[in-house]
């Protein structure tokens, strides 16, 4: 059996291309071996040898039509990501890719037996709620003017009411960000032409992602990687808002779990799913378990800094995977140990931090607010 994994030189691609081989698949891997993850757009020191590499664009006709060749399954990870509004960037090799390999393989007529899609926790958006009087709700993003006074919290749009966070389940979507919209159209066209062709094919909606190879240029997963590092060079972070915002996290090893998972499991064709721990975790929380696993007692900043377009809070429900047999194994810990014994590896530490602090006071809004 042949595998190809687009974007296999990234984090979570070369841990799948790792577990394939490790079940004695052929894995080839096409990846542009993009900026800002690849400095150079050298290939990186942990891809495996054993793997095919193919130095190419997901948007690429004939980059494309070389990877599909006598492919078996598909594992499509490569993507753009980030929060910049470079707009139809995230469109093109999201969107653009993501079609070009139903293109090629309908009009070469290959016969790949399943495509599985890495989407995103985004497309949920904000998110789901529930106010004691209106029921469920899907928010908004919250008005830059609230977020001023330092009023952080989800609101009623008709009663004023703090609102409730819900586990976001895969029956609602709601993107409205650039990443999450592309992300989502991903799996709509991932569906669509799928059953058009008749190629199974399953979108894993992956929540914050965790563990080693995680890049250091990578603005998108930011939490583990800015604590960890400003900790080590003994600075203290900066916590937005009022360090309440909840997420879930997902250790790399129940991502490649899940992908396996899927694989295997006709029961997943053709669906959407979650893959969270559906542990909500504050930032705080966060804060206190790496602070901890570091032995350090450095306090955090926190002065009514917030980040623009910030989700409040968002826990995927990792229910629905569940039922086909995939549970999470890991816990924070986990990754906070892993994610630092990749990091103290790692050459020119001041480096990586000058260079994320740069991309973040040029290219995020951060505001203060006046409390
Ligand atoms: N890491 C997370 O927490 C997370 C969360 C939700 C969803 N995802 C999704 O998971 C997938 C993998 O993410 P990751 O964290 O491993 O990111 P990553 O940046 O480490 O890896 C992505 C890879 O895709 C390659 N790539 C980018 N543009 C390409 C193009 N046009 N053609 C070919 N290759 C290209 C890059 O060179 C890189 O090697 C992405 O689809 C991402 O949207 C990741």
């Amino acid at each position: 059996m042949l595998a190809l994994v687009t974007g296999g030189a990234g984090f979570i691609g070369s841990h799948i291309v790792d577990a394939l081989l490790a079940k004695g698949y052929k894995v080839r891997i096409l990846d542009a071996l993009t900026e800002p993850v690849h400095p150079g757009g050298r290939i990186p020191d942990y891809l495996s040898k054993e793997a095919e590499l193919i130095i190419g664009d997901v948007r690429d006709k004939a980059a494309v039509s070389k990877a599909l060749e006598g492919v078996d399954v598909v594992f499509h990870e490569g993507a753009h990501q980030g929060y910049l509004p470079d707009y139809s960037t995230f469109f093109d090799v999201n969107s653009v890719g993501t079609s070009m390999l139903f293109e090629v393989i309908a009009e070469k007529k290959l016969n790949v037996k399943k495509i599985i899609i890495a989407s995103s926790q985004a497309v949920y958006g904000e998110g789901q709620y529930f106010c004691p009087q209106h029921g469920e709700l899907q928010p908004m993003p919250r008005p830059i003017e609230r977020l001023a006074k330092g009023q952080w919290e989800h609101t009623c749009p008709i009663c004023g009411e703090t609102l409730k966070n819900l586990q976001a389940t895969e029956k609602l979507v709601n993107p409205n960000t650039q990443y999450a919209i592309s992300k989502y159209s991903q799996e709509l066209i991932g569906h669509n032409l799928g059953r058009r062709h008749g190629i199974p094919v399953v979108c894993l909606r992956y929540s914050i992602t965790l563990g080693k190879r995680q890049s250091f240029y990578n603005m998108y997963t930011g939490i583990l990687r800015s604590f960890a590092t400003l900790l080590t060079l003994g600075q203290s972070p900066i916590i937005f808002e009022d360090g309440m915002l909840m997420r879930d996290y997902i250790h790399i090893d129940d991502v490649v779990s899940a992908n396996m998972c899927v694989l295997e499991s006709p029961d997943a064709d053709y669906q959407s799913f979650n893959v969270g721990s559906g542990i909500s975790t504050t930032v705080l929380e966060f804060y206190k378990e790496i602070s901890e696993y570091m032995n350090s007692s450095l306090k955090p900043v926190m002065n009514g800094e917030f980040r623009v377009g910030d989700v409040r809070h968002i826990v995927s429900s990792p229910a629905k995977l569940e039922a086909l047999g995939w549970k999470p194994q890991k816990n924070l810990r986990n990754m906070i140990a892993d994610y630092l014994e990749y990091l103290n590896k790692a050459e020119n530490l001041e480096d990586y931090f000058a260079s994320a602090m740069r991309d973040m006071k040029n290219k995020t809004a951060i505001m203060k607010s006046q409390i």
